[in-house]
């Protein structure tokens, strides 16, 4: 049975939310190419400073063996021991520049929401998404051609969710462990930073 972890909330939140986290097991079950293009259509209707969608992506399947080889190994390789199970995986990059040239600093920041919004829609379609810092950038620049104005983000493992005993034994507990957040009040401040806010809660 698939592996719940739903988050322990301390307010109601919509169930897309509470039910969202990140698996490492993957089950062999390929994605659609229909539901792949919706998880990319979510992502481009995200919001972005002056418009400037800065967020890329590149995406390898199981279905073309080489070319996912050659992106897993673009995943260090504690990365690389879960993302196998994964039929599909990815990189993301943001655009340093906004479209009139000028240098921003925001593409790091829109490309997560993106990401956020290509992950909830995941949800809805019931896959899993996992992101990892834990990638070869150097690697990822010089086998793709990506631009030095780009920046490399995240490497990502998309699919629908598997066992745990899909993975080495170590990620295997892991993942079962609970998940953790901090407290409303040590984020949320009003009239100076780390005076937790009063007005909510
Ligand atoms: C930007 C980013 C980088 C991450 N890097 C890694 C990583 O390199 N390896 C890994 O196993 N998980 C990685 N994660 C997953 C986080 O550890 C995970 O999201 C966090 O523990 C919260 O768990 P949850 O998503 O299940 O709520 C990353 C997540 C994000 C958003």
């Amino acid at each position: 049975m698939t592996l719940r972890k739903p988050a322990e909330t301390s307010q109601p939140v919509h169930e897309l939310i509470r039910e969202r986290w990140s698996p490492r097991a993957f089950n062999g079950k390929p994605v659609p190419k229909d539901v792949l293009a919706s998880l990319f259509e979510a992502a481009r209707w995200a919001a972005s400073c002056n418009n400037s969608q800065p967020w890329r992506f590149l995406i390898a399947s199981k279905d073309e063996p080489a070319a996912y080889e050659t992106l897993l190994r673009c995943f260090n390789e504690r990365n690389q021991s879960w993302a196998v199970t994964a039929p599909v995986i990815m990189i993301t990059c943001a655009d340093k520049n906004l479209p009139d040239g000028r240098p921003s600093n925001y593409g790091f920041y829109d490309t997560g929401a993106a990401m956020a919004q290509l992950t909830f829609q995941a949800s809805a379609l019931g896959l899993v998404v996992h992101q990892a810092q834990g990638i070869l950038f150097d690697k990822v620049r010089e086998t793709y051609g990506v631009p030095d104005d780009f920046d490399i983000c995240t490497g990502v493992a998309l699919g629908y969710q598997g066992e745990p005993d899909v993975l080495p034994e170590d990620y295997a507990k892991r993942e079962v462990l609970p998940r953790e957040r901090k407290t409303l009040p040590e984020l949320v401040f009003t009239g100076g930073f780390g005076k937790a806010s009063g007005l909510i809660g």
